[in-house]
């Protein structure tokens, strides 16, 4: 969607760091509004958190819309999105309705995109331990493909589809055969944080190539006669900058599918967004591109469908935290602690893989922020931290929204109640409204589990 005025006009700032957060790492419809303040989806932001309160998770609903278009048009028939990144109903809604197939990777995220009304067969089931439950609801309402990634997992849905209870009936109305993929590791290694990393033979998802293992477990999907063997599936990590790693993957995983002869290759996910000023990331065209030519040079025939699943490309830059401003304490010759009223329970990624992210206020998203602050969250840690090295306006105050971008991916996800700190809830703006389609947690919620 085009941007009526820039959301940010830098000026010439003497400290770069000084500079707003640039436009690249906001939502689409992110303008400046009639007040110079930050509107998304024609929504201003300071209003929003003053109507629903803070923490408040915002996402520009054209900017989730755009960027599931953007994948269906690269990857075509088949792409899915990772629901992982960020699961409600509302957004299971919004990728079925602009195209897309579902990644789930647990039955909870499975149970979540049924009850959505996605229908099964645009489902994709992954996880490297699925349980015999979690198999067995699959194959009853039915998921699209199965992404096997065990000999465990082999054998477990053996005994489902072949077995002598499915023979009589009591381990579930197996109708049809399940399309299975067989994941394997191609033995890469991408420059990211280890624990996102996936694709090397040290890893606990997949078939390792390398091994044997992949071919093993290929000619044993193969024999299966309750299973129907479509494709192989790799994923080779997430947060990657470089198409030339998508490439050299997927050239590495197409030399090993070519002679195959089967009809499903996907690459899985893992295209990097930008979360500070200066970072750049390929889009989904490039990445679809780089992906298909390379698997073309392997020899993998053009009527196979070559697929994707982007979760955090599809929902990062949608998504915003604002959080209020309750507490400054100034260090002396030390440093500035900005506290605001969430943190590591909304946004665990600076605690666990040392994640940097831009604090702004959007009451003036063009200001220059001369002031190095460290943002922290309000709970009883000293590694709450938010943002460590953040920058904001020389006249920021106690009481003001701060925003956090791209906060959309992994957020709301990986949030927690640690500290018994309700989840806050979540707001989908577009076209002038905001809704609320997931509620802020109440504390009377943080007892509904207790008997
Ligand atoms: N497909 C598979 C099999 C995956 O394991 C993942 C992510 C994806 C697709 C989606 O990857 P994406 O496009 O979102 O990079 N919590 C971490 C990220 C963990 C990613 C796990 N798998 C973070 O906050 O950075």
């Amino acid at each position: 969607m085009a941007r009526r005025s820039p959301a940010v006009r830098p000026g010439p700032p003497s400290d770069p760091r000084s500079a707003p957060p640039e436009p690249r790492l906001l939502p689409d419809t992110a303008e400046v509004g009639p007040r110079g303040r930050l509107t998304v989806g024609g929504v201003d932001l300071v209003d929003l958190a003053g109507e629903l309160g803070t923490p408040l998770f915002v996402y520009d609903e054209a900017h989730l819309r755009n960027r599931c278009r953007e994948a269906r048009a690269a990857w075509g028939e088949g792409v899915a999105y990772a629901t992982k990144a960020f699961l409600c109903r509302a957004m299971a809604v919004l990728a079925h309705e602009e195209g897309m197939y579902l990644d789930v990777s647990t039955g909870g995220e499975l149970h979540v995109a049924l009850s959505a009304g996605v229908p099964p067969e645009h489902l994709v089931l992954h996880g490297n331990n699925k349980s015999e439950s979690e198999l067995a609801r699959a194959l009853e309402v039915g998921v699209g493909r199965i992404v096997v990634d065990s000999f465990d997992e082999l054998a477990r849905l053996g005994r489902l589809v072949d077995g002598p209870e499915h023979a009589r009936g009591s381990a579930g109305p197996t109708r049809h055969r399940p399309r299975v993929l067989v994941r394997v590791t191609p033995g890469v290694e991408v420059h990211t944080h280890e624990y996102v990393r996936t694709g090397q033979a040290d890893s606990k998802f997949g078939f390792s190539m390398l091994s044997g293992a992949a071919a093993e477990a290929v000619a044993a999907a193969e024999l299966m006669p309750g299973v129907e063997l479509v494709g192989i599936h790799a994923h080779i990590g997430s947060q990657v900058f470089d198409v030339g790693h998508f490439e050299q993957a997927a050239e590495i995983i197409g030399r090993f599918f070519a002679p195959l002869g089967l009809a499903e290759l996907v690459v899985g996910g893992g295209l990097g967004v930008p979360y500070v000023n200066g970072e750049v990331a390929p889009g989904q065209a490039e990445w679809a591109a780089a992906t298909h030519d390379a698997c073309r040079r392997a020899g993998v025939a053009p009527d196979v469908r070559v697929t994707a699943e982007p979760g955090r490309s599809i929902v990062a830059t949608a998504g915003m935290t604002l959080y209020t401003v309750g507490t400054v304490k100034e260090i002396p010759g030390i440093r500035t602690y900005v506290s605001v009223d969430g943190g590591m329970s909304d946004n665990p990624r600076p605690v666990l893989y040392g994640s940097g992210y831009e604090a702004f206020l959007p009451r003036e998203p063009g200001a220059l922020r001369p002031r190095p602050v460290r943002v922290v969250g309000k709970h009883c840690e000293s590694g709450d931290v938010v943002v460590a090295e953040a920058r904001l306006p020389a006249d920021f105050a106690v009481g003001d929204v701060l925003a956090t971008p791209v906060t959309g991916a992994y957020g709301y996800s990986m949030a927690s109640n640690y500290n018994k700190v309700p989840r806050p809830p979540v707001v989908f703006v577009a076209t002038g409204r905001a809704r609320v389609v997931v509620r802020g947690e109440t504390l009377d919620d943080l007892l509904r589990l207790e008997v």
